[in-house]
């Protein structure tokens, strides 16, 4: 017997949607046959990739260019969506970065840059979702978190604590949405090959004066599987989350981190 995921047709809005996990999870997502609405600041990114995917897939999507971190863009993209399609079965919260460094150094505004998008996007693009998933009685919701909101990474506190923060709220919506069918859950990826850590690694490398090779490694060497996770590796849990094989999970988070994390809890 297969899976069948039974997304065809689900209309799924993702943030951070152009680029990284969140196009991953599009791709796969438009795979099963779902609609898509992305959400991104470059429109350019947004309209290259919802062409290629109506090419590859007859996708019909919706392009929603987005700054999340202006308080009034989540309402704004919820309402564009359901314009669009009527209904929003599926919100991935995929939007977020946070720099790193030595605790010390890292300033005030690093500190608010990382909970202003990752936190509170987050917050408010859930917050903008939830009524109609009720009024509904369906909902997927799948925060993309991070290995270091269970395993604090020392060089990237900003990120780890803005993780931590999602990991409880994930964990009490996720208690107060499951009787209404309105599932939310998280991943947490561990170090990832995309442009976010691309950039992450450079920062560091600067920051340290040592090339950037040896900054990853310090990375790598933690990960006892030896390499980063390709996009797709985490997007096929995403995507696993946002089915309705998943619905019996709810307010919790899996871990994919090639056995990074040491704990058990
Ligand atoms: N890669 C990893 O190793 C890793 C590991 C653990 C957790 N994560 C988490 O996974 C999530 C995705 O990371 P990624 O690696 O896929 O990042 P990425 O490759 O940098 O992609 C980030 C996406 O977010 C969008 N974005 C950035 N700022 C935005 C804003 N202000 N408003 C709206 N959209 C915005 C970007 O498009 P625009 O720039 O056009 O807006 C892009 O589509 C993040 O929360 C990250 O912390 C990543």
């Amino acid at each position: 017997m297969s899976i069948d995921l039974a997304l065809k047709d689900r209309v799924a809005l993702i943030t951070g949607g152009s680029r990284g996990l969140g196009a991953a999870t599009a791709r796969l997502l438009a795979a099963e046959g779902a609609k898509l609405v992305l959400a991104a600041r470059s429109a350019g990114d947004l309209a290259k990739l919802a062409d290629d995917l109506h090419a590859a897939y007859g996708t019909q999507s919706e392009a929603i260019p987005v700054d999340l971190t202006d308080p009034q863009s989540a309402e704004a993209a919820a309402a564009k969506a359901r314009e669009a399609f009527g209904r929003i079965d599926i919100l991935v919260n995929s939007a977020g970065a946070s720099q790193g460094g030595l605790f010390w150094e890292i300033p005030d505004k690093v500190w608010d840059e990382s909970f202003d998008l990752k936190v509170m996007g987050t917050v408010r693009m859930m917050r903008a979702v939830i009524p109609g998933m009720i009024a509904q009685k369906y909902g997927r919701i799948v925060n993309i978190v991070g290995n270091t909101g269970l395993q604090p990474s020392p060089r990237l506190l900003p990120g780890s604590a803005a993780n931590a923060a999602l990991l409880a709220i994930t964990r009490g919506l996720g208690e107060e949405l499951a009787p209404h069918n309105v599932i939310v859950n998280a991943i947490n990826p561990g170090p990832t090959r995309t442009e976010r850590w691309t950039t992450l690694m450079n920062r560091l490398a600067q920051g340290s004066r040592r090339t950037i090779a040896e900054v990853e490694g310090d990375y790598t060497a933690q990960i006892p599987r030896g390499e980063l996770a390709q996009p797709e590796e985490i997007a096929n849990w995403i995507v696993f989350l946002c089915s309705d094989r998943a619905a019996n999970m709810v307010g919790g988070s899996i871990t994919a981190d090639g056995g990074w994390s040491k704990g058990i809890g």
